[in-house]
Order: structure tokens, then C-alpha cells, then sequence
């Protein structure tokens, strides 16, 4: 005779059994709905929805995701299927509309429109997000702060997936945070996700021109966030990013020119005068605080300081107690721009 509290343990793993199968279920459904990838290149393979069915059946059933990139949703619905609850996120408004008519079927899905490169991730904060998909834009600069912006401002982050990982920057991106073990267990899904050959439709971002590629790199890669947040401090949230600099005061809207941080501590300018070098202050503890060297332009050092979302800085010489430069995230600066056009 099994034990009362064994009878409970096997009580518990077959209602376990049957949630994973229905929910298995759910999400074959909603798999055979969308088009293939042959069919439909932007949206992933059903190898890769099935894959992530998987995964995450069985434990999703308590869980929030957050999806980066919607397009027309097919992925949108399989994630409805698996998850309690689902916030997609797309930059048009257009895509959302035919999504929200693809996942009409699953009332546990929140549609939001918004550009994940210059909006207010906060407002994500407070919706207990377990699992982020990142699948907006695929250059290396955008994955790594989808990454970084997810890491940043989603506490209860468990889990990151990555699409199109066998897109060279996409993999660059995944491979640094691995390498910095901000993310750790990462294994291969969807197409590839053994090594086996696959192929793909690629395109020559110089002429649009789209042909078709082998691959042996897996379509998608699934992480674990790591829990000891180890050497989160290595990438901080500047790095890679364009800034906009303008002279102050701010009385025109003139930019005086572009700085770019590199992870090595090389500054790129856009100045004749050339770049330079920047690295942490060593005076102080302080993430905020660079000091930098540019001996084309100044024999002193620079004393640089970001504002709290590393979107904006400061810069002045080291002790003078004026700002002769103002910098600002090139992506912030565009933003009004996209917005009103959009409106024509
Ligand atoms: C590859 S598609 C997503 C495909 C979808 N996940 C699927 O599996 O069917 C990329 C989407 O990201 C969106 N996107 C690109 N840049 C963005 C940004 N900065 N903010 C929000 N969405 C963006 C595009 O509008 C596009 O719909
Ligand atoms: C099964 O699913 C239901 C409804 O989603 C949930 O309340 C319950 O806790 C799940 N049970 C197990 C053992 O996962
Ligand atoms: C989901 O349920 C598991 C097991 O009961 C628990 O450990 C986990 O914290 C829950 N996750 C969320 C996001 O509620
Ligand atoms: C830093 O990286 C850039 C670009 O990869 C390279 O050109 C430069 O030489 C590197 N500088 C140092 C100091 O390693």
C-alpha cells in the first residue's frame, strides 16, 4: 500500500501529466494554424513553436511572457496556448491588428504597440514577466539592448529566447552574454537545433537582393538567466549605443557630433579631431561615472555622467563645475520623428 503522502506525489505528477498534455495539445492546434517558414520566412518554423511547447508546457501554465516582435502573430498564439499570460509587443500598429485576429481564439494575450529601442520599459516591471522572446529587430545593437533592457527591468526573469540565432549578429549578441555568464544552460531550438543543416532565406542588406543559405547554427536558442546575475557589470547598458552630442547650452538643436562606447574602452567619434578612450572613475564606486581622454581635442581629461537609464549624459572638464556637452541616445532623438510620420 502506498504511503499517504506518496499517493499525493502521484496524484500531483498525473495532474502535472495531464496539464503538460492539454496544454501540448493547445499549442499543436494553434502550430497548425500558421503558415510553415517556407511559406512565410519572417515568422518562425512550427519545428521551433513545437520546441518551445516543450519546453515550457508544463511550467508556463503559472507564468507571463513577454513577446518582442509580433509580426502576424503565429507565434503569438502558440505562446497564448502555452503561457497564463501573453504581452506582445510590436513598433506597427498594423501587424498588431492582423495578430490580434490571428490569437483571437485566447482572451490571456495584451497587445501593446511601442518601439522597444526608445519607449519606457518600465512600464513592463510590475507584470511579473518569467519569459522574454526576443524576435524584434535582428541587429546585433538591438538584440543586445532587447537582452539588456529584459534583464534590466524584468525581475522576475527566468528565461530569454532568442529567433533567428543563426543570424551572425544575433549570435554575436547571445555569445556575449553567455561568455559574461548572464546567461547560462542555452540550448538549440527549432530548425538546427542539432547541428543538422537547414536552409534559409537570407538577403544582401546592400541590394535587399534575397536568396537562400545553408546554415548548420539552430534557428532559436533558449537561456536560463543565470541566478547570480554574474558579470552583468561587464556589459554596462552604454556600450555600442549611439550618442547624439550637442555643445551647451541647448539653444539650438545643432549636434556637434556622434560618440560611441566600445565593450574595450575605445570611444569612436565622429570628429576630425579623432576619438579617444573611456573608462570608469576610479575614485568612486559609481556605475554612472566615466572619465574620458580625448588627446585630439583636449589635454585634460573629461569627466562624463549618465543619468539613471544610461540614455542621456553630461560632460565637462575633471573639476570644472559646467557642462559643455550634452549627450543623448540617438535612438531617443529619432523617435518623435518616426511618430509624426507615421502619421501621414
Ligand atoms: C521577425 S518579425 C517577428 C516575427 C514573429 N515573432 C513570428 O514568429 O511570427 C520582427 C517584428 O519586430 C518588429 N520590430 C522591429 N523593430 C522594433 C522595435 N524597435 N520595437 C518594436 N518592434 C519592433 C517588426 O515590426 C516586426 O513585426
Ligand atoms: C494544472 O492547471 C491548472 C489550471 O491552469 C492549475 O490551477 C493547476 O495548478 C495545474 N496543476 C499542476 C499540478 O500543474
Ligand atoms: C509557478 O509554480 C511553481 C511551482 O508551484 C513555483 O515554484 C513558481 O514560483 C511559480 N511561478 C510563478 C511565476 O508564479
Ligand atoms: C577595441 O575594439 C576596436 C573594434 O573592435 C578595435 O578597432 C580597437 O583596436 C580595440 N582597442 C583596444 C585598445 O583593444
Amino acid at each position: 500500500m502506498p504511503h499517504g503522502s506518496t499517493l499525493i506525489v502521484l496524484f500531483w505528477q498525473l495532474a502535472h501529466a495531464w496539464n503538460s498534455s492539454i496544454c501540448m495539445h493547445a499549442a499543436e492546434v494553434e502550430i497548425r494554424n500558421a503558415p510553415e517558414k517556407s511559406q512565410m520566412f519572417v515568422t518562425t518554423s512550427h519545428l521551433y513553436k513545437r520546441h518551445l511547447a516543450e519546453y515550457f508546457c508544463g511550467m508556463g501554465g503559472n507564468m507571463t511572457a513577454l513577446e518582442l516582435g509580433v509580426y502576424h502573430g503565429h507565434t503569438t498564439a502558440v505562446l497564448a496556448a502555452i503561457f497564463r499570460r501573453v504581452i506582445s509587443v510590436d513598433i506597427e500598429k498594423e501587424y498588431l491588428e492582423v495578430a490580434s485576429k490571428n490569437a483571437a481564439a485566447h482572451s490571456n494575450v495584451i497587445f501593446l504597440s511601442m518601439d522597444l529601442m526608445a519607449d519606457d520599459w518600465t512600464i513592463f516591471s510590475t507584470n511579473q514577466v518569467s519569459v522574454g522572446i526576443i524576435d524584434a529587430n535582428h541587429h546585433y545593437e538591438y538584440v543586445m539592448a532587447d537582452a539588456q533592457n529584459a534583464l534590466r527591468h524584468l525581475p522576475h526573469l527566468q528565461y530569454l529566447v532568442f529567433d533567428d540565432y543563426h543570424e551572425e549578429e544575433v549570435e554575436r549578441a547571445v555569445t556575449e552574454l553567455e561568455e559574461a555568464g548572464v546567461l547560462v544552460e542555452c540550448q538549440g531550438i527549432g530548425n538546427g537545433w542539432n547541428g543538422s543543416p537547414w536552409e534559409f532565406q537570407d538577403w544582401d542588406p546592400g541590394s535587399g537582393q534575397q536568396f537562400k543559405r545553408w546554415t548548420t547554427q539552430s534557428e532559436g536558442r533558449i537561456c536560463k538567466r543565470s541566478p547570480a546575475r554574474a558579470g552583468w557589470k561587464t556589459l554596462p547598458g552604454f556600450v555600442n549605443k549611439r550618442f547624439f552630442v550637442y555643445r551647451q547650452p541647448l539653444t539650438h538643436l545643432c549636434q556637434a557630433g556622434v560618440f560611441r562606447f566600445l565593450a574595450n574602452g575605445t570611444l569612436l567619434t565622429s570628429w576630425e579631431s579623432g576619438g579617444g578612450s573611456w573608462q570608469a572613475a576610479a575614485s568612486t564606486t559609481r556605475e554612472d561615472l566615466l572619465i574620458l581622454k580625448l588627446p585630439g581635442l583636449l589635454s585634460s581629461e573629461l569627466e562624463l555622467i549618465f543619468n539613471s537609464g544610461r540614455t542621456a549624459f553630461m560632460l565637462s572638464e575633471v573639476g570644472s563645475s559646467r557642462a559643455d556637452w550634452f549627450g543623448i541616445y540617438d535612438q531617443l532623438v529619432n523617435r518623435p520623428f518616426q511618430i509624426a510620420s507615421s502619421l501621414f
